[in-house]
């Protein structure tokens, strides 16, 4: 691996692998050596709770030295376009703010998500690929406009706690919200759970559908894992006999460029994931990578019921980031 960008960079076999190594960790928590003497430089353009202290302990635990970097707050804002003229508000260039980095530190993690401003830009992740660009130390990505391959990563090794090495029935159920969110989570989930073998339906209200690219990429992966993927167009059917429900918002590619563009308030009690949607599994696992809107996306009957997997998926970030670090820095 030189960067942890999106699962795709990662066969099958090596996705295992680093769930395996999660796994292990996971099960003898300890501090130990293999970040000895290193610094890892954990750049957060955006808020986080999770992301940010699960990557914190993870470089402890592994005996190195986070460094936190807020740019615009703590540390100078940003600019991205290629040869922009700097006379705004923006300080510093990422070709000199990465390859700085490059010179102290033996990783860079990065948290940059789609403002949702403009589809066609955003949908090819254009500020994660410039710090994959100028840095000469692996990029891991923290969740950008596409993709949040950590969490996808503590997602299937939370399934593969539940259920063992087994493919299983996964819905990934859009659910709404009262903003519009971006798709880094679902597009990293269906793909994720594509390469790991499993039958995976993915279900949205009409017009939400997710980017046709990586809907290719979700159904080659699965295709050679050995899964299935289908698309539904209903609220209901995709909870019947699941083992997997995974709830998540997101804003369709017609929503960017629109600062007015919301979910349909109509479609909200129609999708929320309740008690009655959840007794038609087969006693199926509830999964939100979370912070999750109480009520909202889902309610606090299934949030607070046994079935509900969210603080283990939380936890799982801090150890399957542990496994990507170590694989990572050599
Ligand atoms: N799931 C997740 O990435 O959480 P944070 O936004 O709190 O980091």
């Amino acid at each position: 691996m030189t960067h942890f960008l999106s699962t795709a960079d990662l066969s099958s076999d090596e996705l295992r692998e680093l769930i395996s190594t999660a796994m292990a960790f996971k099960a003898e928590r300890r501090v130990s050596n293999e970040l000895s003497g290193r610094s890892v430089a954990l750049v957060f353009l955006n808020p986080s709770l999770r992301t940010r202290a699960s990557m914190q302990i993870a470089v402890f635990e592994l005996g190195g030295n986070p460094v936190l970097i807020e740019p615009g707050s703590t540390s100078w804002s940003i600019e991205y376009i290629d040869n922009a003229v700097m006379d705004g508000d923006r300080t510093e260039h990422i070709a000199e703010f990465v390859r700085v980095l490059s010179r102290y530190v033996s990783a860079i993690g990065v948290r940059t998500f789609a403002t949702l401003k403009d589809w066609e830009l955003e949908r090819t992740d254009p500020v994660l690929k410039a710090f994959s660009k100028y840095s000469s130390v692996p990029v891991i990505n923290l969740e950008s406009a596409m993709h949040h391959p950590c969490q996808a990563m503590a997602d299937m090794q939370t399934i593969r706690e539940r259920f063992g090495e087994v493919k299983k029935k996964v819905l990934l159920t859009w659910a709404w919200h009262p903003k519009a969110l971006p798709m880094a989570v679902p597009n990293s989930f269906a793909l994720a759970a594509a390469q790991m073998g499993h039958d995976l339906t993915i279900a949205y209200p009409e017009g939400y559908d997710l980017d046709p690219e990586l809907m290719m990429q979700v159904r080659s992966s699965a295709e050679l894992a050995g899964g299935s993927v289908q698309v539904v167009n209903d609220s209901a059917i995709g909870f019947d006999d699941a083992d997997v429900v995974y709830a998540k918002s997101w804003a369709p590619p017609s929503f960017y460029g629109s600062e007015a563009a919301v979910p349909d308030p109509q479609l909200r009690d129609r999708w929320i994931v309740n008690s009655e949607k959840m007794a038609r599994t087969a006693n199926g696992i509830f999964m939100h990578c979370l912070p999750v809107r109480r009520n909202v996306i889902v309610t606090d009957a299934v949030l607070d019921s046994a079935s509900s997997v969210v603080i283990d998926e939380a936890e799982n970030r801090l150890h399957i980031q542990k496994a990507i670090l170590a694989a990572l820095v050599k």
